[in-house]
């Protein structure tokens, strides 16, 4: 089976196809931060309008070289969650290539998706194992017993990890989107320079805060207002390091409590090369293994989507017209009730 996989849920105009195995063989992505920065995020009618404009042409560059889309078994989208009238567009695509060619189509969730990004490796992870799903809007843990069976460890209580390197990022005047500026502007600083809040560290619950931390950015800035060099630097380094900390220390947590043998990290803040070296070294430290996928497919892409489609679609899985989209779809019950998500926001992923 060949599926081609297309993601519009937030900013990224993406296509990929990927053959048996989940084996990826083309992944095209268009990222429309150019079009949302002077807003500085994530515009929902904007996004739907790009996504309309390029999502034709992405998805003729995905399957070119594969031979075009008479080649392709099934399509897989995503389906929830996100902004609304920007998974319409992926949608409506998806099952109008799937009438026309009268073909099978899938409604993917997202966030599975990220999590089966894991399965395009060479040597996937192995189940059970503890997901850290970390992007603009999600902070999560999930106990993954096999693909398809997710339970919810903990999530943040209000700002998603992202979510707060963005808005530090904003704070700084690095601009958008702000976690990977952040990032670059805390090389040579030093990490230990400001002990930055690192809410509920300490706590036996798998839950995370962050919004603590931007309000902590915010008063150190008003005394300083004026950062640039080593203590700009530094600044970034200590924020980058508190969010890293909580995040590292809490996934190893977790695959310690459920007996996991690793863990396996997702979303747009894997990408972040100090959280993948702090995360390496403590699971070292805790016997358990690590996996984190090459950044390309830990940012939004379709590759992710058309290897969880195509999992879904080996079990015989598929949906059909009358289904839509969804802009809150969780993934996994609650594994510990006694462990409460108390995620006040009421927004989708996408929206930051
Ligand atoms: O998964 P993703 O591409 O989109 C969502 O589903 O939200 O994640 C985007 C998030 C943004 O908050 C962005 O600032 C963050 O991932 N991010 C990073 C890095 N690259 C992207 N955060 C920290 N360090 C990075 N290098
Ligand atoms: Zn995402």
């Amino acid at each position: 089976m060949r599926v081609l996989g297309i993601e519009t849920s937030c900013d990224e105009t993406a296509a990929a196809v990927v053959d048996d195995g989940p084996k990826l063989v083309t992944n095209v992505i268009h990222s429309q931060n150019s079009a949302h920065a002077r807003f500085g995020g994530v515009v929902p009618e904007v996004a739907s309008r790009e996504h309309v404009a390029r999502l034709v042409d992405i998805i003729e560059q995905a399957v070119a070289p594969v031979g075009g889309i008479q080649t392709i078994d099934a399509v897989a989208v995503t389906r929830g969650p996100g902004l609304v009238g920007a998974l319409l567009v992926g949608v409506q695509m998806a099952k109008g290539i799937a009438l026309a060619r009268g073909i099978p189509w899938l409604g993917v969730n997202h966030l599975e998706g990220h999590v089966a990004a894991a399965l395009l490796a060479d040597r996937p992870p192995t189940y059970p194992h503890v997901a850290l799903v970390v992007s603009g809007g999600h902070t999560h843990l999930y106990a993954v017993r096999n693909f398809g069976d997710y339970a919810l460890l903990g999530g943040t209580r209000d700002d998603a990890a992202g979510e707060a390197f963005d808005k530090v990022a904003k704070l700084l005047g690095l601009g958008y989107p702000g976690g990977a500026l952040l990032e670059r502007a805390a090389i040579g600083g030093n990490p230990a320079a400001i002990d930055f809040p690192r809410a509920l560290r300490q706590r036996a619950s798998l839950e995370f805060s962050f919004s603590g931390l931007k309000t902590s950015v915010a008063s150190y800035l008003r005394e300083r207002p004026q950062l640039e060099g080593r203590e700009l630097a530094d600044l970034c380094a200590s924020v980058q390091e508190a969010i890293v900390d909580v995040l590292s220390a809490k996934a190893v947590r977790a695959a310690k409590r459920i007996g996991a043998g690793g863990v396996a990290v997702a979303g747009g803040v894997a990408a972040n090369g100090r959280l993948r070296t702090l995360l390496e070294e403590r699971c070292a430290g805790a016997g358990l293994w690590c996996f984190v996928p090459p950044k390309v497919l830990c940012t939004d892409n379709a590759a992710m989507i058309a290897a969880a489609g195509w999992m879904r679609l080996s079990r015989g899985e598929h949906d059909d017209f009358a289904t839509s989209v969804t802009s809150r779809w969780p993934l996994g019950n609650a594994l510990d009730t006694r462990v409460r998500i108390k995620n006040r926001k009421t927004k989708p992923e996408a929206v930051r």
